[in-house]
């Protein structure tokens, strides 16, 4: 089968644009011989094919997102002057979402916290809100972060995940308690991305254009409604389509029935935070709606499939350390050390330039004072590469106290978060369990812990999870000890016993 003679543009080329010579045949020494070392476009072909992957996501791994639209429909001009929520802005973005502890092929329906990563392009630089379907979070000091990744993840010896390791962190650090209960619950299995909610779940700062801070939490509710699977239905999706939410996202938005979601947010005044009875930077705590009740900003709609999934969503990358004017962040320990990793994680994942690829690069113009590195592609000529400079190449000069900055004092030390007056790891869970869920949801949590716990949960786990569901609710966890004790006793040679 021979292309000679084709037009150029049919067939295809070279990495350096000269005529591939065949896509099909390698260079042989007749039809049976050995391949030749100078068939180039043969080697470049098995080179290039070794180095198509990225590392996946530590966190994450396994997602994908859409491209959409901001619109800004109310005046919270009184709360922040980023442009972005100005009433009538309306800011191209990017959503991606995604299961935490999975890798990259495993099935979207597993129980798991999902992520709610959301880039707004817009007019002064890339915004990042890097969220989840959760408001709360597991850990409140980010040095706990690595151990709970990898006690979800896999066991050292089999690769197996594993559910005494999971009990075992939870149970040895009972701040998880609140967000183990929502996974635990219905939002463990969302029916799809689409029909679920999104949380910023962090305390940031907005800033007016008079310099006034205000403390502020995002809220995305899903306009498509709420809806769950059942274990049994997320059990059987998971093995009949590992990708049931890329695919449904995807198809959704092929048929033209665009997701939207209404952006609420609770605003504290920046004087509330020393005083108020949580810690409000604690990020396994909610803020109590009667307290700080919802004001509505916005609607955000995915209306755009990526065109190349590893071109705009795998290289995608979001950093909640990504703000711009009128945004900033919080004390909250777990947001100042994510404002470190992720751009780290991206430099190591997809490489040093990673802010270059048209998926993460601004929509603006950009002088930046980060030069060169592997794989540079945007560049600035020969204009000055240092500040201050005669060159008239401009600089960033502020000085003095930071527009989104707050005040802080105190020795160094290593120490949990001072504690309030309402400040416990097992109240708001409690509230969740016994005000929040009915009774059908009260059952549901019962048996989806007590099933986690039959899964192979030994002492001293085991008694110590039991302790933990009495300090959420002393019915729920009496009922959980005893299905999980009635659960051994008809199969006595299970997981019982070790210490
Ligand atoms: C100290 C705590 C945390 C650390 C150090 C951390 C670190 C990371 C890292 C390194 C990644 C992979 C980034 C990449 O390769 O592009 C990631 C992904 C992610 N994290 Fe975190 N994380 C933390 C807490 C959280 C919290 C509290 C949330 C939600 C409220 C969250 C939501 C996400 C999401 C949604 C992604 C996926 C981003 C994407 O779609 O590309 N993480 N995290």
């Amino acid at each position: 089968m021979s292309d000679q003679g084709k037009p150029r543009d049919t067939r295809s080329a070279t990495g350096a644009g000269a005529p591939a010579p065949s896509d099909r045949n390698s260079l042989t020494i007749g039809p049976d011989g050995p391949i030749l070392l100078h068939d180039v476009h043969f080697l470049e072909q098995m080179a290039h094919f070794n180095r198509e992957k990225v590392p996946e996501r530590q966190p994450h791994a396994k997602g994908a997102g859409a491209f959409g639209v901001f619109e800004t429909t109310e005046d919270v001009s009184t709360y922040t002057r980023a442009a972005l929520f100005q009433k009538g802005a309306s800011t191209e973005m990017l959503a991606r979402f995604s299961t935490v502890a999975g890798e990259m092929g495993s099935p979207d329906t597993w129980r798991d916290v999902r992520g709610f990563s959301l880039k707004f392009y817009t007019s002064e630089g890339n915004y990042d809100l890097v969220g989840n379907n959760t408001p709360i979070f597991f850990v409140r000091d980010p040095m706990k972060f690595p151990h709970f990744i990898r006690s979800q993840k896999r066991l050292p010896d089999s690769g197996l995940r594993d559910n005494h390791m999971q009990w075992d962190f939870w149970t040895n650090n009972p701040e998880s308690a609140h967000q183990v209960t929502y996974l635990m619950g219905e939002r463990g299995l969302p029916r799809t991305w689409r029909h679920m909610n999104g949380y910023g779940s962090h305390t940031y700062m907005w800033v007016n254009a008079s310099g006034q801070k205000f403390w502020v939490k995002y809220h995305f509710h899903t306009e498509q409604g709420m809806k769950f699977f059942s274990n049994e239905e997320a059990a059987t999706m998971a093995g009949a389509d590992a990708d049931f939410h890329r695919r449904d996202l995807f198809d959704a938005i092929e048929r033209g029935e665009h997701p939207s979601w209404v952006l609420s947010v609770q605003i504290m005044p920046y004087a509330d935070a020393k005083t108020y009875r949580i810690n409000p930077f604690d990020l396994t705590k909610t803020w109590p709606h009667e307290d700080y009740p919802l004001i509505k900003v916005g609607k955000m709609t995915l209306n755009r499939n990526p065109e190349n999934f590893f071109a705009q969503i795998e290289q995608a990358a979001f950093s909640p350390g990504n703000t711009v004017p009128g945004i900033g962040l919080s004390p909250d320990k777990m947001l100042l050390g994510r404002a470190f990793a992720y751009n780290d994680a991206q430099r190591n994942r997809i490489g040093t330039n990673f802010h270059q690829l048209p998926v993460n690069q601004p929509k603006v113009p950009v002088n930046t004072y980060m030069f060169d590195g592997q794989m540079a592609y945007h560049h600035s000529g020969n204009a000055p590469v240092y500040a201050p400079n005669s060159g008239g190449r401009p600089w960033a000069d502020e000085t003095g106290a930071m527009p989104d900055g707050w005040e802080t004092d105190g020795d160094m030390v290593r120490s949990a978060y001072t504690l309030r007056s309402n400040d416990d790891d097992f109240g708001q869970p409690g509230i969740l369990v016994r005000e929040v869920f009915n009774d059908e949801q009260r059952a549901k949590l019962v048996d989806q812990v007590a099933g986690s716990l039959l899964g192979g949960v030994r002492e001293p786990v085991l008694s110590r999870a039991f302790d933990y569901w009495k300090s959420v609710d002393a019915d729920v966890g009496a009922r959980i000890e005893e299905k999980v004790r009635q659960g051994h006793a008809s199969k006595p040679a299970e997981g019982m016993g070790e210490g």
